[in-house]
């Protein structure tokens, strides 16, 4: 191909670089996958302070000919926004290609820790050699029968996350259980989030509603109780239902379903009945192309995964209506996710 002018030339170079960082994005989540697996974020924290390459190889326990392959991984990793390099109060033991400069955690990698919080269960999923994907629909469901380890290590991920998600509905957005004296947390799992509710809320009778084999044996307090069942047949009746991380999984015929259902769990919108859901609303923000992606990834994911998809303010309103649902309120501070009020 004969180049024109030194417009297209340049034209067909940044075009060359958008490919290759597409062909080679994989490698981002290789390197995440192997700071976790070596417990950098970890080790890095304990620390206490900014830690120096040499610091870093020796807790490894890496020998100090592979330092280079640290650096590397660290490099990219700085460049990735997992790490931020600081300069060392002291100087290192010999010297190394930091020159002076030690690794703190970014806010990112806070959430790589270990503990109640940590996203680390959803890399266990993501590389569980493709079983998500080969259990077909409805994860949920099929987990438990086909692999129990990959059940375990998603039921992780879900209670991580609703933790997490939970602690910030419970402390901005208390006003949407005012008023409420009871909520069924429909797909609840084992109650990670029904649990937050009863326990902010003591005068709301909480139920977590799953599969038989999710909830049974599961022993609930004074103000929650599990109830095992279908969604698809029937739930529990209830001032408010609750629906987090579910409905995307399902298609819209089958979102239809689930939320006739609800509609038929609560009372009318004049007595207080509403359907809470806890969702992504896709939408391009300005400025924040790394949240519109990460959207458009779940979204790929969900059409791989299960027969669900990410849906746009449109696609919802066509389901609530299609639903027989009246109105619903948005309230965007859940970071890629949303709040959704729908009432009947
Ligand atoms: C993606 S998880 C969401 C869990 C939880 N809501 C959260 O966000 O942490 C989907 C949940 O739906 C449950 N589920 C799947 N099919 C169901 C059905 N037919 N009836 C009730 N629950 C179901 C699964 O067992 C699983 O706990």
């Amino acid at each position: 191909m004969k180049l024109q002018n030194g417009e297209l030339s340049k034209e067909l170079l940044n075009s060359q670089t958008h490919i290759w960082n597409h062909i080679f994005n994989f490698i981002n989540s290789m390197s995440l996958k192997c700071a976790v697996e070596l417990q950098i974020p970890d080790i890095i924290d304990r620390h206490g302070a900014p830690m120096s390459l040499s610091e870093l190889v020796k807790a490894l326990g890496i020998k100090p000919e592979r330092t280079h392959s640290v650096y590397r991984l660290m490099r990219f990793l700085v460049h990735s926004g997992f790490f931020v390099k600081q300069s060392l109060s002291t100087a290192p033991e010999f010297n190394d290609e930091e020159q002076g400069e030690g690794y703190v955690l970014a806010p990112a990698s806070r959430l790589l820790l270990q503990g109640p919080l940590s996203i680390r269960p959803f890399l266990g999923v993501r590389k569980s050699r493709g079983g998500v994907q080969k259990n077909g629909l409805d994860v949920g469901n099929s987990l438990k029968l086909c692999d129990p380890k990959l059940n375990r290590l998603f039921n992780e991920a879900m209670a991580s996350d609703a933790r997490l998600v939970m602690s910030v509905v419970l402390e901005h957005c208390e006003g949407v259980f005012e008023g409420l004296d009871s909520i069924v947390d429909v797909g609840g799992g084992t109650g990670t989030v029904a649990k937050a509710i009863a326990e902010g809320f003591h005068d709301i009778k909480c139920i977590c509603f799953d599969l038989p084999h999710v909830v049974d044996g599961l022993v609930g307090s004074k103000n929650l109780s599990y109830v095992g069942g279908d969604m698809f047949e029937i739930i529990p009746n209830a001032d408010a239902v609750l629906l987090k991380w579910i409905l995307h999984d399902w298609s819209d015929d089958e979102c239809i379903k689930i939320l006739k259902h609800c509609r038929e769990a609560i009372p009318s919108k004049e007595n207080g009945g509403k359907v809470i859901i806890i969702d992504m609303v896709v939408k391009a923000h300005e400025g924040e192309n790394d949240l519109l992606e990460t959207q458009l990834f779940f979204d790929m994911l969900m059409m791989t995964v299960v027969t669900g998809k990410e849906r746009s303010e449109e696609e919802w309103a066509k389901l609530f209506v299609n639903a027989g649902f009246s109105d619903y309120k948005i309230t965007p501070m859940l970071g890629l996710r949303s709040l959704i009020e729908v009432y009947p």
